[in-house]
């Protein structure tokens, strides 16, 4: 979607025109870039650092602009502080970091020079490329409906270029090759979240899958009748209020020759979630467009790992509805049977990614047979509650499984905390009537959904990530302005490639 910047990796060089960025550590940096210009510039730099007591701490940064004698537009000095700044996710935030700064060079080219030892950091090519997919994540914009002025006005960004002097050149666009696949598939997730109700429905949703298929992903969708004749009446209870028809997409990517099981990756993806016939009150209902920030994920995830060729199989299945009020909706108090056989009381029809969600683990572990299976979902309002828009909630059957994926968010910056699951929470979900109910009353919500999960996976190791908090309306970070964030898509494309490459 949004348009992206060429960048380049090259042999360091100081450049003539446009921004140059350099990186400061304590007023160590004695980098040949900064000591050149400076010189270049009579000490106009150091007489900035030294009127602004900028002393290179990480988070602060300085700018000149038209330096004397040059015909650069500025020199922008970033601090990267002592040793702070060091992991991917780091060096991602400064990227972006600089991109919002960077914003209305004149000229559209922006160098950073990378001097390689600067103050006690050690650059490295694999930085430099992590520096460069958070300039890019960091420009993301949803704009396709803002078809007046603003679009090509001075919001614009108007960098085109993004040329990053560094001693590896090629060892740096090889590293950055692969995390651009990582990027693309966060803005395919960001898209799909973005997108109002109105254009992307379950049906126009499951098209998009379709696109992955150019990339050697196998793309199936199963239609209403087929998900009838399997049982899953509790994804198409959801479905039945709405105009448009209900859809499963599976999306299977091979990376390995082998027929080793698959790693299963579920997420919800209800289009437009009014509440149903339990209907939510109307302010705040248009976040609504967003429930579907699990299957979003699932869909980036799919784009990434087929456009980097990860050595894998993974599966991805997304159950797709439009949850809504009308003369065919489910009530409250009805009673579905489930594709496992498992019956279940429709208390509240608000409570509806749960039901999608227990049919697509279903077909999920009886048709695929998974070694592990992972769901998403903006499940709970109770999780934002509990954890804010800070950390996803993790909830597993599986020590392990769960430790892996809590180590992939620390390095990812994609957190997750883990929550309890039980057998007394479980109880709170037994129903007078049917085998379960689909709410558990007032207390720990997010707890009582993901026990009715667990009811559908057996003895499958099993992950749960609610994302309500995080997926949409995300707070502005460095590397994320819009409201659709991508959530989860770093996330797993890491715990992939570190547990099952
Ligand atoms: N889609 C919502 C959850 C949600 C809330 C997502 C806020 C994003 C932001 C979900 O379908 C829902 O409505 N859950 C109910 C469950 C309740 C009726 C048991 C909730 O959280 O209130
Ligand atoms: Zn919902
Ligand atoms: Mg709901």
């Amino acid at each position: 979607m949004a348009e992206q910047v060429t960048v380049k990796f090259h042999e360091y060089k100081i450049p003539s025109k446009g921004t140059v960025v350099l990186f400061a550590a304590g007023k160590k940096n004695t980098g040949p870039g900064l000591a050149k210009l400076d010189k270049q510039c009579n000490g106009q730099i150091s007489r900035a650092i030294e009127v602004s007591s900028f002393e290179g701490d990480k988070g602060k940064h300085i700018e000149i602009l038209s330096p004397a004698n040059l015909e650069l537009a500025r020199i922008l000095l970033i601090g990267v502080g002592n040793r702070e700044i060091s992991s991917e996710f780091d060096w991602m935030n400064i990227g972006g970091k600089i991109s919002a700064l960077v914003k209305g060079d004149p000229e559209g080219t922006v160098t950073i020079l990378v001097d390689q030892e600067t103050g006690r950091h050690a650059i490295t090519p694999e930085n430099c490329a992590a520096l460069a997919t958070g300039f890019q994540l960091a420009r993301y914009r949803f704009d396709k409906y803002k078809k007046a002025a603003d679009k090509n006005g001075k919001n614009k960004h108007r960098v085109k270029t993004l040329n990053i002097a560094v001693n590896e050149p090629d060892k740096a666009e090889r590293a950055y090759t692969r995390l651009d696949a990582t990027r693309a598939g966060v803005f395919v997730a960001r898209d799909l979240v973005n997108e109002p109700g109105n254009s992307l429905g379950p049906v126009e949703f499951a098209h998009r899958t379709r696109k992955l298929e150019k990339l050697g992903v196998s793309v199936k969708i199963l239609d209403e009748n087929e998900m009838a004749g399997l049982g899953m009446n509790a994804l198409l209870a959801v479905g039945q209020g709405s105009e448009q028809e209900s859809r499963l997409a599976v999306m299977q990517w091979n990376g390995l020759d082998s027929k080793d099981k698959p790693l299963a990756i579920v997420g919800k993806g209800v289009s437009f979630d009014s509440g149903g016939i339990s209907i939510k009150p109307s302010s705040g209902m248009e976040d609504m467009k967003g429930d579907m920030g699990g299957a979003a994920c699932v869909t980036g995830l799919m784009h990434t790992l087929a456009r980097r060729k990860a050595k894998v199989n993974v599966v991805g299945v997304i159950g797709l509805v439009e949850n809504m009020p009308d003369g065919k909706a489910q009530r409250p108090g009805d009673v579905v049977t489930s594709m496992s056989g498992q019956t279940i009381e429709v208390i509240n029809t608000d409570a509806e990614g749960r039901l999608v969600l227990a049919d697509a683990l279903t077909y999920t572990i009886e048709t695929l047979k998974p070694r592990l299976v992972i769901d998403l979902a903006t499940l709970t309002g109770a999780i934002l509650v509990a954890l804010g828009k800070e950390y996803a909630g993790l909830f597993s059957n599986n020590d392990r499984l769960a430790g892996r994926l809590l180590k992939a968010g620390e390095k990812s910056g994609e957190k997750l905390w883990r929550m309890p699951l039980g057998k007394k929470y479980d109880k709170l979900i037994d129903s007078r009537i049917a085998d379960m109910k689909n709410t558990g009353g007032r207390l720990a919500g997010s707890t009582t959904a993901a026990q009715f999960l667990k009811r559908y996976v057996g003895e499958t190791p099993w992950a749960h990530i609610d994302i309500a908090g995080t997926a949409m309306s995300s707070p502005k970070t460095d590397i994320n302005t819009s409201w659709g964030s991508g959530f989860g898509v770093r996330l797993l494309d890491r715990f992939i490639e570190e547990n099952y490459e």
